[in-house]
């Protein structure tokens, strides 16, 4: 089967590694790809907002299968552009892809389908906002609606930081995503993403994960799109995960049929496990990047059978088989990031790194110049490694670290922390 890969983060290289060792592969390629999928694919310029160029090259190529693996291009609507030239698609249609475009349709959704959330409401002006905030009191969070690259969410600790949030966003801090907003209870409670592959009628779970975004040790600092990421997810046990198919995705998949817009693809359910139960926080409608390095590593089965079956409508027969091993990726940026990463500086030792058993090396934002790896965004490096324990494969992320030699960059040196933690106490009650 030839395959397309559509983007270029470290959940493009890790999807290209995991799909690229199916025996069912032909050929695949990426478009753009980096210098990681690289070594397992063609990389290809494509101009992905022409869907038309994007269905020739599959049509040239004979493409059976596209995998999108950012959001920009499914709200877009390419894989409506795709599927209407006879092309299988991996990733939603451009009104399925609403879960994460509009945050108002998704809020709207869980109100008429009974799905766990915090109270809201939405708004197109600020005064109606700023007395709603008035009247809910602080802490209170604001959101764009659209699409805003992560920043357009304020968790406001004071009503006076609500406000400023108001009006931050009708200024124009988000463009045309803050042109409506939504106004949402604060949840207290431990985050977790849950992951789902869902074919429009069946939904099946793809394990969880936990992310750490904000940029310095400690959760401290500004918020990022992710700085490093765990898998399992602690909290999502057994019963958790039940409940959550039951009480959002389950809820979800039948509403969005009922809408006439089936969710068909991966459905990322980032949740506030609070005293309550799961409440929906928000979903996105592709991998998470980091936490799709941490999937990767633990997903046993073939990969690609079960993508090509996800296409097809055919979920329901798939199973999935996981390595009991827990999964952990740092990653390295350029320092600067988030505001103002530096470009440019050359990174060397990826390779030795590479080797160590058990780790893997996902490149991010790197591009090649004249031989050499260089940083090319923000998020440059997702060293990744599996261990027993998440204490163990943290050890080996960070020994692997050790051997890459690049000045300019910066990590977190506390990823996992919590789970480790967890891990800890856990041993100490057995010792105990
Ligand atoms: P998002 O960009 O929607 O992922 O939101 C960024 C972060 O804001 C989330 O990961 C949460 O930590 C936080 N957040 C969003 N909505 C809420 C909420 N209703 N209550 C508490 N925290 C929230
Ligand atoms: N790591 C969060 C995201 O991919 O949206």
């Amino acid at each position: 089967m030839n395959v397309l890969l559509i983007g270029s983060g470290g959940r493009e290289h890790a999807l290209a590694y995991k799909i690229s060792s199916s025996p069912l592969l032909g050929k695949l390629f990426c478009a753009p790809g980096n210098p990681g999928t690289l070594e397992l694919a063609d990389n290809i310029e494509l101009d992905v907002k022409n869907h038309k160029v994007v269905g020739e090259f599959c049509k040239n190529n004979a493409i059976q299968l596209v995998v999108i693996g950012p959001e920009a291009p499914l709200v877009d609507g390419l894989a409506d552009s795709l599927r209407n030239a006879g092309i299988l698609v991996v990733g939603p249609s451009k009104l399925a892809a609403r879960l994460e475009g509009s945050k108002g349709f998704t809020k709207d959704l869980c109100a008429k389908y009974n799905i766990p959330t915090g109270a809201y409401q939405r708004f197109k002006n600020a005064n109606d906002a700023k007395s709603y905030i008035e009247k809910k009191g602080a802490p209170i969070v604001i959101k764009a609606d659209g699409l805003a690259a992560g920043k357009g969410v304020t968790v406001a600790t004071t009503i006076k930081e609500a406000l400023e949030a108001v009006d931050a966003c009708f200024a124009g801090a988000f463009g045309k995503a803050g042109v409506e907003i939504v106004v949402e209870e604060f949840l207290d409670g431990e985050e977790a993403s849950f992951f789902c592959l869902c074919d429009g009628k069946t939904a099946i779970p793809f394990g969880s994960a936990q992310d750490h975004k904000r940029v310095s040790d400690g959760d401290k600092g500004a918020n990022t799109g992710g700085m490093g990421a765990y898998s399992p997810a602690p909290v999502m046990t057994e019963d958790m995960t039940k409940r959550v198919m039951n009480e959002i995705v389950e809820p979800t998949i039948r509403g969005m049929a009922d809408l006439g817009c089936p969710f068909s693809g991966v459905l990322f359910v980032g949740l506030m496990i609070t005293k309550k139960g799961p409440e929906l926080i928000e979903f996105n409608v592709r991998f998470g990047d980091p936490e799709c390095q941490v999937l990767m590593m633990r997903l046993k089965s073939d990969l690609l059978p079960v993508l090509y079956s996800l296409a097809k409508g055919n979920l329901e027969n798939v199973e999935l088989n996981w390595k009991t091993d827990k999964a952990l990726t740092v990653v390295m940026a350029a320092k600067g990031y988030p505001e103002a990463p530096q470009r440019g500086s050359i990174i060397s030792g990826i390779e030795k790194a590479d080797k160590l058993p058990d780790v893997k090396v996902f490149h991010a934002g790197t591009a090649l110049k004249d031989g050499k790896i260089i940083a090319n965004g923000g998020r440059v490096l997702n060293v990744t490694a599996t261990g027993k324990t998440v204490k163990e494969a943290q050890q080996k992320a960070y020994q692997a670290i050790k051997l890459i030699d690049w000045p300019e960059g910066f990590y977190r040196h506390d990823i996992g922390w919590r789970a480790i933690e967890r891990e800890e106490a856990a041993k100490n009650r057995l010792i105990g």
